[in-house]
């Protein structure tokens, strides 16, 4: 792990022919079992980071509610700041610290609609969110570990810049299909396999109908 950013653990359920969502957006494909797997796991992680595509799909709180254990800070990659104010993550803000991460692009009214809730708002990067500085605050936010939890473009971003240490990733047992629906990983992709980021497996889990890899 590089000392400057914290430890990345990228995180998904994904359909057995790698799409994490359907192409009308349904990502329904976790187990209960494997929804409370993810929830220990979160409980063990400083923050949660998402794309913002993820919030307006699926209005996640990113909280732990399946085990007990302490709720991390949440983080969208949010380059224009328009989140909805109505989305969970704004709502429960009072309760659970949460980082809205927005470029230059942001306009003027929405971080004055985002400053209307206890929020922080970082600028990070000219027209999409930069990476590198917002994991460098992060790090010195005493972040150490984040559960990158998609979608697929932010994971790309994630990958492309060698910023992921780890893979979890669940198995589940549906074939989904479509050109559109979204893979683990979206963006441009890498043009050689040589290129491409090579993990070690670490661990290989069943959970009934399910396989868990961890590949480190
Ligand atoms: N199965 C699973 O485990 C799982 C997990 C998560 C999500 N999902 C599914 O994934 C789908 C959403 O994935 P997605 O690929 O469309 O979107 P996404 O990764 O959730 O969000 C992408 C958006 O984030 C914003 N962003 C800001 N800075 C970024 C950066 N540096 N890199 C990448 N994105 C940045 C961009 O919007 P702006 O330009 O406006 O900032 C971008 O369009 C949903 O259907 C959701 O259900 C499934």
């Amino acid at each position: 792990m590089a000392s400057f950013r914290p430890h990345v653990i990228l995180s998904a359920a994904i359909s057995l022919d790698g799409k994490i969502a359907t192409r009308t957006g349904d990502s329904a494909l976790s187990s209960k079992m494997d929804i409370k797997r993810v929830h220990k796991l979160r409980s063990r992680v400083d923050a949660i980071l998402v794309g913002k595509n993820t919030v307006l799909q699926d209005d996640p709180m990113l909280t732990v509610r399946h085990v007990r254990g302490k709720n991390p800070v949440r983080v969208v990659l949010d380059s224009m700041g328009q989140i909805p104010t109505g989305s969970k993550i704004i709502q429960t803000s009072y309760d659970i610290p949460t980082i809205i991460a927005v470029s230059k692009k942001a306009s003027r009214k929405n971080l004055a609609r985002l400053g209307r809730f206890p929020v922080d708002v970082i600028i990070s990067g000219k027209n999409k969110v930069e990476l590198k500085p917002l994991l460098q605050f992060l790090h010195q936010a005493k972040i150490r570990t984040i559960l990158l939890e998609g979608g697929g473009t932010t994971n790309w971003d994630f990958v492309n810049q060698g910023l992921v240490d780890e893979v979890i990733v669940t198995i589940t047992p549906y074939l989904v299909g479509g050109q559109t629906a979204k893979t683990l990983v979206e963006g441009e992709g890498f043009s050689k396999i040589s290129k491409s980021l090579r993990l070690k497996l670490h661990k290989i889990r069943r959970q009934n109908n399910e396989v868990i890899l961890h590949y480190i």
